[in-house]
């Protein structure tokens, strides 16, 4: 699955936006609904009687002998058990927990998921306000009435177009996983691996079924296991690298200069998909699928190796002369950022460095990377103890950053720390007594 993995999350993706990002009603997503001795049922905290701490790790014991129906009875028969089907599980001399298929249909309003993974890690999911919280999921899984028509493009394969226009923060759409499966899984034998994620296919909701047997597969191996390997993202929960599967955003097509972003948020479990820029009706969504700063010949080598297509966007079949300008661009944008990363006191780092990244990334169309420069005007600013130019740029990072990093980014928060109040900030007056002196930056050079 690694190699075949789908787009990387951490750090992978960048986004920006014009609009405000505050317009966007939010649920409170951390407080949580129930106390930690009680689960969610139907809506309501009810205690629970079952105590999956009790018989850790092994509480689920291989059975591979029950059947769908005998394994929902079983489950039905624990008070507040949290699957709906009895887990099965397998182990062998090599893992050190048994790795169970856990499914819950009633997960995200009906969605429901499978979870391929040890039962201590997926208990420690069912404390994530994703289960635990009734409102945590309202904004996730609206598919009715979307702001795009899927379109099949000749040689590219489908691809989503905005029937409407986008602004920038808006919300294209938000979904849960419909399996989640940990890399412990592959110390299973294969033929057990694979029972596991077929079983779990086969207890996910119907609608859920039709969507996942929809995936695009490459006609390789086991049908089951193609499509979790075609489309799987990589995410983390709690530490943890898993994959997940989710079918929407599998829609979305690559552009080196894309008008949208995405990122994982690992207390909802949801995947936010928002346009970064204007998206006019017509335009086709897009999302990137690597890091786009870098050179040409390197992200199409990317693309090719891990995507297994020939890089097209304009940004990649421009002009030769002009893309050897982007190239030098993006070489400059790593030049800025390591001088302006310099905290020592030999540090030429100005203001006006990161005034000229943050226009290399406007003239290179990376906007939704743009939250970094900004972060970096936001810190040199506050380094010279100028107040409010830092407020102004820790805001524009801190917006541009929820849209590409999402709602809990720790570099996020110290942007809106430093929105409020930069003098309680850690690069606060930082370089006063540095020369400051326009011209005498030496940015540009190569290293
Ligand atoms: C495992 O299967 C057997 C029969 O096939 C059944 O008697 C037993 O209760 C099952 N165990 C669990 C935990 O459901
Ligand atoms: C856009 O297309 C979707 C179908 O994909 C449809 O449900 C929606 O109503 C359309 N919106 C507009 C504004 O036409
Ligand atoms: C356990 O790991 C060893 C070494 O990788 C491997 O040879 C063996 O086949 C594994 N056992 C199982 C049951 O997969």
């Amino acid at each position: 699955m690694k190699s075949a993995l789908g787009l990387t999350l951490l750090g992978s993706a960048y986004a920006l936006s014009e609009q405000k990002v505050v317009d966007i009603p939010q649920q409170p997503l951390l407080s949580d609904a129930c106390p930690s001795n009680s689960i969610l049922h139907n809506g309501e905290c009810q205690p629970s009687t079952f105590d999956p701490s009790s018989g850790l790790p092994n509480n689920f014991k291989s059975n591979s002998t029950l059947s769908l129906d005998e394994s929902r009875a079983s489950a039905e028969k624990v008070a507040n058990f949290p699957w709906t089907f009895w887990p099965e599980c397998y182990s062998n001399e090599n893992t050190t927990e048994p790795v169970c298929v856990f499914s819950s249909q009633s997960f995200a309003n009906g969605r429901g998921v499978f979870i391929v993974s040890t039962s201590s890690l997926a208990y420690q999911m069912l404390k994530k306000p994703a289960f635990s919280q009734p409102n945590a999921l309202e904004r996730i899984n609206n598919h009715a009435n979307p702001p795009f028509v899927q379109h099949d493009f000749p040689g590219k394969g489908r691809g989503l177009i905005a029937n409407k226009t986008l602004h920038r923060g808006d919300q294209i759409f938000a979904s849960t996983p419909l399996v989640i499966t940990n890399p412990v899984s592959y110390q299973l034998v294969e033929t057990e691996r694979l029972r596991l994620a077929h079983r779990g296919v086969d207890t996910l909701p119907q609608d859920s079924q039709t969507l996942f047997w929809a995936l695009l597969d490459h006609f390789k191996g086991d049908p089951v296991d193609d499509r979790i390997n075609t489309n799987a993202f990589e995410i983390e929960i709690d530490g943890e690298g898993q994959y997940a599967v989710l079918p929407e955003i599998a829609m979305l097509n690559h552009d080196c200069r894309p008008n949208a972003a995405y990122f994982w948020d690992e207390e909802t479990l949801s995947h936010y998909v928002h346009a970064t820029q204007t998206i006019y009706p017509g335009e086709e969504i897009t999302i990137t699928y690597i890091n786009n700063e870098r050179s040409r010949a390197k992200r199409m080598a990317n693309l090719k190796r891990n995507w297994g297509f020939d890089c097209s966007c304009s940004s990649c079949s421009a002009h030769p002369v002009l893309t050897a300008e982007s190239d030098d661009r993006i070489a400059q944008i790593a030049d800025l950022a390591t001088a302006l990363d310099d905290w020592t006191s030999a540090s030429s780092a100005t203001p006006e460095m990161a005034e000229a990244m943050i226009s290399l990334y406007q003239q290179e169309r990376l906007y939704a990377s743009l939250g970094l420069a900004y972060k970096h005007a936001a810190e040199v600013y506050s380094s010279f103890g100028d107040k409010y130019n830092a407020i102004k740029y820790a805001r524009l990072s801190a917006e541009h950053g929820y849209l590409d990093k999402g709602w809990r980014d720790r570099d996020v928060m110290e942007m809106r720390n430093m929105a409020k109040n930069p003098e309680t900030t850690w690069s606060w007056k930082k370089r006063v007594g540095h020369k400051r002196l326009a011209g005498e930056h030496g940015c540009g050079h190569r290293h």
